[in-house]
C-alpha cells in the first residue's frame, strides 16, 4: 500500500514518470475458459456448423432465462435492431424516439429503413432516456427505442405506463443488460420487443451476435426470415421455400451459439462478479470529491456493463481528454460511453444540430468508463484506483 501512495505521488506517466502499471489493463474482454472451446469444438465436430441445433437451443435457453416465448438469434444486436425497425415498418417519414446516449447502431437501424432518429434527452442521474423528455404527440405508430445504458434497466414501469396511454411500439435495446433485472424480473420481457447483445465486451459473449426477444410467433417467424433473405420455409413441403420480402444474410453460426450456450450458464457468476466489482469501485472511490460515482435504481439490479464514472472537470486543470490521455499513459485502458450520436460527422450531415440534448451532452463531457470485466483482479482494480487518485491529486486546480 506505501509502494502503491508513493507511486500515486511520483510524476505522470504523461509527464515522464512511470506508469501505475507496466502492462496495459483493457476498459472490458471477454471470459472464454475451456469449457466454452470444449463446447465450440464439439459443435465444429457436427454435421451443421450454421442455422442448425446450437442456434435453435441458445435461442431456447436465453428465451427461458428472460422468460418470454421466442428468441432469435442474429449476426448482431445491430442486424437484430434492423429486423426489429423493418417488421414494425419503419420508413421515410416514421420517426423513432430513442437515447443520444448510445452506440450509434441504435439509430443506424433506423436510418437502414429510411426512418427519422428523434433524439430525446436523458435522465442525468442514469444517463437512460427521461421518459419525460418523450414527445407529447406519441401515438400507435409512433417507436420508443430507450437503452439500459451501462447495464442499468430504465424505468421499465414509466414506459409500461406512457404505452399503455400512447400505443407507442416499445423497443428496449437491451444490448449492454443481459443478467440484469428489473423489479426481480430479468431484463429482455418487459417491452415489444428487446435487444440483445453478444459482442465480447458484454456479459456474455458469441464472439458476434445478438437476439430479439419477442412474444408472437409471427413476429418470430419474421424475424427468422428477415436473417435469412425474406424466405420462408415449409416444413411440409421438403425442398421447397419461397422469398416474400427483401432480407439479409444475418445468420449467427452454430459454432458462435455453442459459445453463447456455454457462456449462458456463467451468466450469473460474470453478473455477481461485475457487481461484485462494481461496488469494490463505490467504497474504494466515494471519498473523492471529484468524482460522480454511477448508481442503480431501487428497482433494479444493473449486469454492470459498464462503470461510468462522471468526473468534476471544472476542479481539475484538464479536459475529459487530457486526462483520459493521462490515464492511458498510466496503461489504464478507459473508454467514453457516449458521445452523443447526432454529434457524429454523419448524423451532423444528416441536419442534427449540437444543444439538441444538454443533459446528454454536459454528461458526455465527463465521463469516463473505467475498466470493469468478470475476469478482472482485485489487483487490476486497485491499480485503477491508484492511477485515478494519482492523476486528481496531481490534475486538481
Ligand atoms: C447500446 C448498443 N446498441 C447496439 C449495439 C450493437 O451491438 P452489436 O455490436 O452486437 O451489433 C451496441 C454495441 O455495442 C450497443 O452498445
Amino acid at each position: 500500500m506505501e509502494i502503491k501512495t508513493m507511486t500515486t505521488r511520483s510524476q505522470l506517466a504523461s509527464h515522464g514518470g512511470s506508469p501505475i502499471r507496466s502492462q496495459w489493463l483493457p476498459y472490458s474482454r471477454q471470459a472464454v475458459d475451456e469449457a466454452d472451446i470444449a463446447l465450440v469444438a464439439q459443435a465444429l465436430r457436427g454435421d451443421i456448423i450454421t442455422r442448425g441445433p446450437y442456434v435453435e437451443r441458445f435461442e431456447k435457453e436465453v428465451a427461458e432465462l428472460v422468460q418470454i416465448p421466442f428468441g432469435v438469434a442474429f449476426s448482431s444486436a445491430t442486424a437484430a435492431l434492423h429486423a426489429v425497425m423493418n417488421m414494425l415498418g419503419v420508413k421515410e417519414g416514421v420517426k423513432v424516439v430513442t437515447s443520444p446516449n448510445t452506440f450509434a447502431a441504435t439509430s443506424n437501424a433506423v436510418l437502414y429503413c429510411g426512418g427519422q432518429p428523434v433524439f430525446c434527452d436523458i435522465d442525468e442521474a442514469t444517463m437512460n432516456l427521461d421518459p419525460q423528455a418523450l414527445p407529447a404527440d406519441l401515438g400507435p405508430h409512433s417507436i420508443v427505442v430507450p437503452v439500459d445504458f451501462a447495464g442499468n434497466p430504465c424505468e421499465m414501469n414509466l414506459f409500461a405506463e406512457l404505452k399503455s396511454k400512447s400505443k407507442f411500439q416499445w423497443v428496449e435495446d437491451c444490448s449492454h443488460s443481459i443478467g440484469a433485472t428489473y423489479h426481480g424480473r430479468p431484463v429482455g420481457a418487459q417491452a415489444d420487443f428487446s435487444v440483445f447483445s453478444f459482442h465480447p465486451v458484454k456479459s456474455m459473449t458469441t464472439g458476434e451476435g445478438g437476439m430479439v426477444m419477442c412474444r408472437d410467433a409471427a413476429h418470430a417467424d419474421y424475424l427468422r426470415a428477415f436473417r435469412s433473405h425474406g424466405i420462408y420455409r415449409d416444413s411440409a413441403r421438403p425442398g421447397y421455400y419461397e422469398q416474400r420480402f427483401l432480407g439479409y444474410n444475418y445468420n449467427i453460426t452454430d459454432i458462435q451459439c455453442a459459445l453463447g450456450l456455454s457462456q449462458l450458464k456463467r451468466l450469473p457468476n460474470f453478473v455477481e462478479q461485475r457487481r461484485a466489482l462494481a461496488m469494490r469501485y463505490h467504497e474504494k472511490l466515494k471519498g473523492f470529491g471529484d468524482l460522480i460515482l454511477p448508481a442503480e435504481t431501487a428497482q433494479s439490479q444493473s449486469s454492470w456493463h459498464l462503470y461510468p464514472l462522471r468526473i468534476r472537470f471544472e476542479n481539475l486543470k484538464v479536459d475529459r481528454d487530457e486526462f483520459l490521455k493521462a490515464l492511458h499513459a498510466e496503461n489504464i485502458g478507459a473508454n467514453v460511453h457516449y458521445i452523443p450520436v447526432y454529434f457524429h460527422p454523419y448524423y451532423q450531415s444528416l441536419g442534427y444540430q449540437k444543444g439538441l440534448c444538454p443533459k446528454a451532452e454536459r454528461a458526455w463531457a465527463q465521463e469516463i468508463s473505467i475498466p470493469l470485466f468478470a475476469s478482472m483482479t482485485h489487483e487490476d482494480q486497485d491499480d485503477v484506483c491508484a492511477a485515478l487518485e494519482k492523476l486528481l491529486t496531481h490534475l486538481h486546480r
